[in-house]
């Protein structure tokens, strides 16, 4: 760890000494203002008739005007995750179930549960979109306040996260006197965790994961100190798809009596049924003795809309260390018990109804699917000598070149061409699919494995071939000066408002 940062050190001092250098400032505004250009030309919607609005129109447009422009981008932008060819992202899509949703959203748009006396019915769907996902994660049933799974709905994985991570430091603070938080978690855990760090003034300690992707345990525990409030596992983490091992974690944390978070966001919905099909799967949730808190989101294999997670915590006393009240200001008193005040009721209304309409057969029913279409592009990639997998995959499927000379991101690439979108992973380099229901439709998964084998064929025979992604996950990958790919993120980012 201690020649790590020395070498960072190294590496920044050199990176800014180089960035003085004329020659070297011109070659990288060069370097960016490409990634710009190739930004802004992706991201532009490519509707003609769509006007451009940088100041309030005059006169409001007429509304079928609005419908008509939004119908449009709907079918522009709908055929890739419709025909599955997505990695993750959309996770169900169903025409039925999406209008059912919009329809139940439209009746509660205007609700809002920081107002609680006007709109008491919101309060119900948030309870018991809390409770039904305490209940799916095994949480005991008990009356001991101790024991006892609580939790919140918030806006998204990373608020569960930031709110999970932000109850340590105040809990570790009040209860263990420490004043220098510091939060252990795997090298695969989201970046959820390093903004938590940013924002809270908690220091995070990234540990080595294992050839297999697995949180190291000794990694982890030769990073504890008297500072330790928390440590991290995932169930399972987004690069790889991998659940850590969440019991010895658990286990380790108890005997140091400090927190153990597990990041079920991408999981948490999907693991419980795939358990209850037979499939093995490395045990995670409130069964494990240990795990004090949990991030688990409904809007991704939850199958509601965007805008809705849970954190759940092992006894009362910890959620309380979330809230966060004010009883001086002069506007009254103030309550709120996640980050945001006020709060689209109608997403908590949205997801409550998904949950209920689904039910456990029917998240049971699209968990099959998603496994058996998961195991057939496993065993596709499998007998692909070019290709490795990365881990041992369940519903995430990661894999990496097998030969030195294929570059793996001249791959998505060329899938990008036949119209496939893949999540590009680094450190090391790497693709994967996280399969949703979309993939499940008849072909699909056929369809992806041939695009596949073509893909690989093409970059094998065109060593050469520059590619659109490729150059720039290439120099992220490789470049030890990270100022430089920092700088291009946020360029990326300027460019999405520009
Ligand atoms: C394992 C994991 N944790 C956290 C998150 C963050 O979730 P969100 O994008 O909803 O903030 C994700 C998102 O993909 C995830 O896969």
């Amino acid at each position: 760890m201690g020649l790590k940062r020395v070498w960072q050190g190294v590496l920044r001092g050199a990176e800014k000494a180089a960035q003085r250098i004329p020659a070297v400032q011109k070659r990288l505004e060069t370097e960016y203002a490409q990634v710009e250009a190739m930004v802004r030309s992706k991201m532009r919607p490519k509707l003609e008739s769509l006007p451009d609005f940088p100041t309030l129109p005059e006169q409001g447009v007429p509304r079928e005007q609005i419908l008509e422009w939004l119908q449009q981008l709907r079918e522009q932008e709908t055929p890739l995750w419709k025909q599955g060819r997505v990695s993750g992202t959309v996770y169900h899509g169903d025409e039925h179930h999406t209008a059912f949703l919009s329809q139940v959203y439209a009746l509660h748009a205007q609700s809002n549960p920081l107002h609680a006396d006007l709109f008491p019915s919101t309060i119900k769907f948030e309870a018991e979109i809390v409770r039904m996902t305490a209940r799916l994660l095994r949480a005991p049933e008990t009356d001991d306040p101790a024991q006892q799974v609580v939790g919140t709905t918030t806006s998204g994985g990373t608020e569960s996260i930031l709110l999970a991570m932000k109850t340590y430091r105040d809990w570790a603070r009040a209860e263990k006197g420490v004043s220098e938080p510091e939060v252990i978690a795997p090298e695969t855990a989201h970046p959820a965790f390093d903004k938590a760090a940013h924002l809270f003034g908690v220091k995070l300690i990234r540990t080595p994961v294992g050839d297999d992707f697995k949180a190291n345990l000794d990694a982890m525990h030769r990073a504890m100190t008297r500072q330790t409030i928390a440590l991290v596992g995932s169930a399972p983490g987004y690069p790889h798809g991998v659940v850590d091992p969440i019991p010895q974690i658990a286990q380790l944390a108890k005997q140091y009596g400090v927190g153990m978070h597990v990041d079920a966001c991408l999981g948490g919905f999907l693991l419980p049924f795939i358990e209850a099909l037979g499939y093995p799967v490395t045990p995670w949730d409130f069964r494990v003795d240990g795990v004090t808190s949990i991030s688990v989101d409904p809007h991704k294999y939850g199958y509601t809309p965007k805008g809705l997670s849970v954190v759940l915590y092992r006894g009362r006393h910890l959620r309380r260390y979330q809230y966060f009240t004010a009883t001086e200001w002069q506007g009254g008193l103030y309550a709120s018990p996640t980050l945001p005040g006020s709060r689209p009721g109608a997403l908590s209304v949205a997801g409550w109804a998904a949950m209920v309409a689904i039910g456990k057969q029917g998240y049971l029913e699209c968990a099959r699917q998603i496994m058996e279409t998961a195991l057939h592009i496993r065993k596709g990639i499998e007998q692909m000598p070019e290709l490795k997998l990365m881990g041992e995959p369940l519903f995430l499927i990661a894999f990496t070149s097998a030969q030195e000379q294929l570059n793996i991101y001249q791959v998505l690439d060329q899938l990008a061409q036949r119209g496939w979108r893949l999540t590009a992973l680094q450190r090391p380099p790497g693709l994967h699919l996280a399969v949703t229901i979309r993939h499940a439709q008849p072909g699909v998964a056929d369809a992806f494995l041939s695009d596949l084998r073509d893909a690989i064929h093409y970059v094998k025979a065109h060593p050469e071939a520059k590619g659109e992604m490729a150059p720039i996950y290439g120099m992220a990958n490789s470049l030890p000066f990270r100022g430089v790919v920092d700088e291009v993120l946020r360029r990326y980012l300027d460019a999405l408002y520009d």
